[in-house]
């Protein structure tokens, strides 16, 4: 069988393309995940909690968290109680993975949905 080059080309641009979309796909799925990591390695779980609850000495970040823009903003110039991160000491990467953590926790059930806290 004879196979043209131009024929060859297709057929390497469509595995190629293939390639970079998987890719794609597994970095998306990847980001909260890796936000995750972020968010426990850089420490905001010591002060807002693994699930970004609060409580502890930091304001609750999740369920709903604030736009990406607004994290960025407050993150590296608050001069109150919480230590700004630079981007040396926390890339734009990772806070945006951070942003896609706090994004893909959900919100609590409603309590009356619970058999436990029901009153008989
Ligand atoms: C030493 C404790 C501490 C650490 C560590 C910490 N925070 Fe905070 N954070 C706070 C406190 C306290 C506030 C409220 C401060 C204020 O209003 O000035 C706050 C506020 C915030 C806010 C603004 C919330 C709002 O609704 O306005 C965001 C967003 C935030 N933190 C994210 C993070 C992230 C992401 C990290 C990790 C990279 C982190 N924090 C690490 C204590 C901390």
């Amino acid at each position: 069988m004879k196979v043209s080059v131009k024929k060859m080309k297709s057929i390497a641009f469509s595995l190629g393309a293939v390639v970079v979309l998987s890719a794609a796909q597994w970095s998306h799925a990847a980001t909260a995940k890796e936000g995750e990591a972020a968010f426990m390695k850089n420490g905001c779980w010591q002060c807002h909690g693994t699930q970004g609850q609060g409580g502890i000495a930091g304001l609750k970040l999740a369920p709903n968290p604030k736009p990406l823009a607004y994290l960025n903003a407050f993150i590296r110039n608050t001069v109150g109680p919480m230590p700004p991160y630079s981007e040396k000491i926390l890339s734009a990467e990772d806070l945006a993975n951070i942003h896609a953590y706090l994004e893909s926790i959900p919100a609590a059930p409603d309590p009356k949905t619970l058999p436990l806290l029901q009153v008989k």
